[in-house]
């Protein structure tokens, strides 16, 4: 076997060299502890996307969505902007009250509500914007001592390919780390990503490491990533989606360990109780249970599961209401053998709706209209 990569981010060992991708809607406070409590605490957790323009005017969601757990180490979190100037007032804020540890970058999002505006996945694609917008970050960030690190995808599409320059500046603007989801915006999820352009980042940047991102759903597969790609760690999305034990797998993996057994039904079932009370910790049991109904296909995918039952559960309202219907569970039954296939969004193709004139010219830094969007969390 290969060795496992070691990666340091600024000051942070991260180890093993895994990544919770930041993903909207999902990487809150509860599942990001779920996760840590089955890797390894040495990992790393990013949480939610936060707008930089909703951290400047204070908006009280996106502050709220800012918490960590006790001892959350380093507090992760991932900020989306357009604007040099309110980027920097973000991290300035963020970093000055002493609200998170790190501070990524997102440049990969490709919904057309985000990139219509120049946003997202759109915007590296202006690279003198792209340049100040992580200089902004990286030198609100620097007092404190708070490592930036930029994520994006490989362009726009197969003719505008953006990832090269992308991380040839975001490091020379001192990110401490890239990550690529090796897929265009306008694959958006479908298709494969394709761990060659990862190979060639890791070949263009050599000065700060590189994380490899997009279909690693196994173990195995983030083995495999880094053996062809050279990568310096992973950075792991929806194959941990009602599988937050991934975590313990790759963790295994890394060290060069067994792999921990896959759990049977009974043991899914006392996960999705757990997940469910982390989440009507942060959220009040109202909230946290209806949050957790998203993540009821994803767990219980592929088991055996009567219909009525499966459905009950889609729409569980309460903390006793999940207990009582978890209990209804073949609590004996195997992990099914297609369990580490792709799941979560795939989608399909589609041509990415950009402003007008957008590709006319790279080097235009004027900050988009109505791209800086206040709605954190995607
Ligand atoms: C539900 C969902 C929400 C996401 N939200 C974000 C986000 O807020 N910020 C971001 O940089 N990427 C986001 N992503 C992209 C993931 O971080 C990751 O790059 C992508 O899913 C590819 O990795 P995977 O194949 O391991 O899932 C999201 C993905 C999903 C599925």
């Amino acid at each position: 076997m290969d060795p496992a990569p070691s990666l340091k981010i600024g000051p942070y060992a991260v180890d093993p060299a895994v990544v919770l991708a930041p993903m909207a809607g999902i990487t809150n406070v509860a599942f990001r502890q779920l996760c840590r409590e089955f890797g390894s605490a040495d990992s790393l957790y990013v949480c939610e996307m936060i707008t930089a323009r909703a951290v400047v005017e204070r908006d009280a969601k996106t502050m709220e969505m800012i918490t960590f757990g006790e001892g959350e180490r380093p507090r992760s979190m991932q900020l989306y902007g357009v604007d040099p100037k309110s980027m920097a007032e973000a991290v300035r804020i963020v970093v000055g009250e002493d609200r998170a540890d790190h501070v990524d970058m997102n440049f990969g999002c490709p919904v057309p509500k985000v990139t219509r505006k120049g946003g997202g996945a759109a915007l590296p694609y202006k690279r003198r914007l792209f340049r100040q917008i992580v200089r902004a970050a990286v030198r609100a960030a620097e007092p404190a001592g708070v490592p930036v690190t930029v994520k994006f995808r490989i362009g726009i599409d197969d003719e505008h390919l953006t990832y090269l320059d992308a991380g040839r500046i975001a490091a020379d603007e001192g990110a401490q780390a890239v990550a690529l989801h090796a897929r265009t915006a306008a694959q958006r999820y479908s298709g494969e990503a394709d761990w060659t352009a990862i190979a060639r980042l890791k070949e263009a940047v050599t000065n700060v490491p590189v994380l490899g991102n997009g279909d690693i759903f196994s173990a195995q597969d983030a083995l495999d990533m880094v053996a062809k790609t050279g990568c310096d760690g992973v950075v792991v999305g929806r194959g941990c989606l009602g599988r937050p034990w991934l975590f313990g797998e790759l963790q295994a993996a890394f060290r060069g360990q067994p792999p921990p057994p896959p759990p049977k039904l009974g043991k899914v079932a006392e996960i999705l109780g757990r997940h469910g009370a982390l989440l009507a910790d942060h959220l009040g049991e109202e909230k946290g249970v209806r949050d957790l109904r998203k993540h009821m296909a994803w767990y219980l995918k592929g088991f055996p599961v009567g219909s009525e039952l499966r459905r009950s559960l889609a729409m569980v309202g309460t903390l006793a209401e999940l207990d009582d219907l978890l209990g209804r569970l073949d609590h004996d039954a195997e992990s099914p053998v297609d369990a580490e296939g792709p799941r979560g969004r795939q989608g399909s193709p589609a041509k990415v709706v950009l402003p007008e004139g957008w590709l006319d010219d790279p080097e235009d830094d004027t900050v988009p209209l109505g791209a800086d969007v206040m709605h954190s969390g995607g």
